[in-house]
């Protein structure tokens, strides 16, 4: 019999990615997708670790679908099976079965292909079912075949986890070590997105630019090579990858920028802080010159390329000099985008076992202070776009009949209006206005290829 499916996701876009997998795969077994955790006879959270609030939200959202299980048993007696995956999943296991006692399944990012098995287990058993194993088998050999792209742009997870271990990051205890997948299985799945419709390829991997798979000539390829070979597929007009880590960034993947026109110029490329002791201290194995030169480089490769970041403030021992380093690479640079949060100790890294941690409202001052200059980057950014002419890859309806929204290399969100376009067509668009949240531009005629002059 059909059952119903609602999954959750939290945090990053490997989420999302490994959320339409687990759908796809328990598709084969019954479950049809739904929008709404009051439909579902199972809901599948997909959680995230990475700070405090993110692992906080999954408990608050637990005891609401405890109440709404109760309610429902009451009242018709249908069941509701409540799964947790993800990070939180990983990262406390048992522990979350103890101070979530009514939960039934806790699945980590490893052993997702085993869901259906463990669904199975739990039928049978008494108490919950917890897989938090890293299995020797890839998930990605047995989860089901490749989906069809949901949409313009697809995710493709070619990497994942992370053997860095910066000193603040559950990733390298929640995802486990590095793991790249072999150039086939990517190019299979790439062909299959492109096939169902998809015109963008977003590469993910917690650490992307760190790919090392097998190729096909039995050599170990780099992301470079990788994506020299994905930008060969007919159909593909865009190539995006995330997230990366500055240290990872070499010549070839920095030539590449200049190379491929599919790959877009703009990259998150998280810097942290600005300040060289802490980055030491997050062992981060960089300084900030050495990000300079990196963004230099591939300014260099590509003159239009744009940055977006990731900033950590208030990491123990951080000073006001050390900040004001954060300010001042941040001033210097220049970031189109970018995300900042407060330090937040998370249980087993070793960061949070340091002493000199910083006090709460020192660390909101920064981030307010931080987040103001980076939002006025964005908005500088946005306002220059206008009047100029970009490539917009149309994604979806707009709001508005006759309205389309697209993005721009830059991933902003352009409104067009949609006459005689479709969805998945990439045009010219000159912008003429910039919002909050999005552009406004007019579709404007393909520019003309150079004539041939007479001779
Ligand atoms: N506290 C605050 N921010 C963190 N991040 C990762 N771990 C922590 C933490 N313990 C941030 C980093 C990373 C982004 C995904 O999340 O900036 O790049
Ligand atoms: Fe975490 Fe650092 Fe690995 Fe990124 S590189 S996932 S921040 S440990």
């Amino acid at each position: 019999m059909a059952k119903n499916l609602f999954i959750k996701t939290y945090g990053c876009q490997m989420n999302v990615y490994d959320s339409d997998r687990m759908a796809h795969s328990l598709a084969a077994h019954g479950y049809r997708l739904v929008d709404a955790a009051e439909d579902a006879d199972l809901v599948v959270l997909n959680t995230c670790h990475i700070r405090e609030k993110a692992a906080e939200k999954v408990y608050s959202e637990l005891g609401r679908l405890r109440r709404l299980r109760e309610a429902r048993r009451a009242r018709d007696g249908r069941e509701l099976t409540l799964a947790v995956a993800g990070c939180v999943a990983q990262a406390e296991g048992e522990l979350l079965v103890e101070r979530a006692p009514f939960v039934d399944l806790v699945v980590g990012p490893q052993a997702y292909h085993r869901l259906p098995e463990l669904l199975a287990r739990r039928a049978r058993a008494d108490g919950a079912v917890v897989d938090t194993e890293f299995p020797v088998e890839s998930k990605f050999d047995l989860l089901e075949p490749d989906q069809p792209a949901q949409g313009v742009s697809a995710f493709l997870t070619i990497q994942e986890g992370c053997d860095k271990f910066c000193t603040f990051c559950v990733v390298p205890y929640t995802r486990g070590a590095e793991q790249s997948r072999p150039v086939v299985d990517i190019l299979r799945e790439a062909d299959g997105l492109v096939a169902s419709g998809a015109r963008e390829l977003v590469l993910l991997g917690q650490n992307v630019n760190a790919y090392h798979g097998e190729g096909p000539d039995g050599r170990i390829w780099g992301l470079a090579r990788l994506l020299r070979r994905l930008a060969e597929l007919p159909g593909l007009e865009r190539l995006r990858y995330t997230t990366s880590h500055p240290v990872d960034m070499d010549a070839d993947l920095v030539r590449a920028h200049g190379e491929l026109p599919q790959l877009m110029p703009f990259l998150h490329l998280p810097v942290q802080s600005g300040s060289d002791a802490v980055l030491a201290a997050m062992n981060r194995n960089y300084s900030a010159d050495d990000f300079r030169r990196v963004v230099d480089d591939l300014r260099a490769a590509r003159p239009d390329i744009a940055l977006s970041s990731d900033f950590i403030v208030g990491f123990p021992g951080e000073t006001d000099a050390d900040f004001a380093a954060t300010m001042a690479l941040v001033r210097e640079i220049g970031f189109a985008q970018a995300f900042s949060f407060k330090y937040s100790p998370r249980p087993g890294t070793p960061a949070s076992g340091l002493r000199r941690q910083i006090a709460d409202r020192v660390k909101s001052d920064r981030l307010r202070e931080l987040q103001e200059l980076l939002e006025r980057q964005a908005a500088e950014f946005n306002a220059a776009s206008v009047g100029s002419t970009m490539p917009v890859l149309l994604e979806r309806p707009g709001r508005h009949p006759g309205q389309l929204v697209g993005r721009s290399p830059y991933l902003q969100a352009i409104h067009v209006s949609a006459g005689g376009l479709t969805i998945g067509d990439l045009v010219q668009v000159r912008v003429t206005a910039c919002h909050s949240h999005s552009l406004a531009g007019m579709v404007v005629p393909e520019a003309p290829e150079p004539r041939e002059l007479p001779a």
